[in-house]
């Protein structure tokens, strides 16, 4: 498995392939001048598209996002299938998922001690952190980060793009907007409109993002 990025949250994503017993992975940074060659002292890191290129064609192309950001975890995706690769999902075996009309897309990685109950779809390429909550009847969009400990209630929609800050609560029913930010701790008790930044206890805009 190819993980893209090769810092922050690429590690995340390491912990979870190594709970997976996966054995061939390798990391991508075209970026950051300062990474070394190898991860860890262990884990090769592809410098160029054409290294990238080739290690598909040689093994297996699968490659997952080892990067928070939203808008660039989608041109990340683009970029990546361009060449050969196909977007692949992590989930850590101790995530807790419903057996029943759960919809999962591909790209998504969904950390340890998270919970997702029956009857929610997730969006290609969300990310789901460290023991957060979504609880029945949930839409979540595409490339969603939805930060440790976040609870969602039940029956919430949430656009594409949006990112809902540490420990946020949604309650129940509210929609949330695309490209909208929850600060760190908010509760969101109203519907929250596209391209808005939220804070607080109960959450309110302080600040509308470009679209
Ligand atoms: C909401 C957030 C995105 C705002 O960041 P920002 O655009 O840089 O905004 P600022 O820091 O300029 O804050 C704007 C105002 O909101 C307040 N504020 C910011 N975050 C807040 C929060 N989580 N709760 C309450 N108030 C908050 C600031 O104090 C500031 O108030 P002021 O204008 O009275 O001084 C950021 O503070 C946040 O909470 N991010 C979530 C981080 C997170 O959970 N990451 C998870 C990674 S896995």
């Amino acid at each position: 498995m190819l993980i893209i990025g090769a810092k922050g949250f690429a590690k995340e994503v390491l912990d979870t392939l190594h709970q997976q017993e996966e054995e061939d992975i390798v990391f991508y940074d075209d970026v950051n001048k300062d990474v070394d060659a190898l991860l860890f002292g262990k884990f090769k890191i592809l410098k160029s598209i054409n290294e990238a290129t080739k290690y598909f064609s040689e093994n297996q192309n699968e490659f997952t996002i080892g990067i928070g950001n939203p808008q660039l975890r989608k041109r990340l995706c683009r970029k990546f299938e361009d060449i050969g690769g196909v977007l692949t999902s992590t989930i850590h075996p101790s995530a807790v998922i419903g057996q029943y009309d759960v919809l999962i897309h591909n790209g998504c990685n969904i950390l340890a001690g998270s919970i997702i109950s029956n009857s929610v779809i997730l969006g290609k390429g969300c990310i789901v952190y460290y023991n957060a909550v979504i609880t029945h009847d949930c839409s979540i969009g595409k490339f969603v980060e939805i930060s440790p400990a976040v609870t969602i209630l039940g029956r919430v929609k949430i656009g594409d793009f949006s990112h809902l800050g540490s420990n946020s609560t949604i309650l129940p029913n509210i929609t949330i907007g695309k490209n909208v930010v929850v600060g760190a701790g908010a509760v969101v008790t109203k519907d929250v409109p596209d391209n808005s930044v939220v804070v607080g206890v109960p959450a309110r805009i302080v600040k509308t993002l470009d679209n």
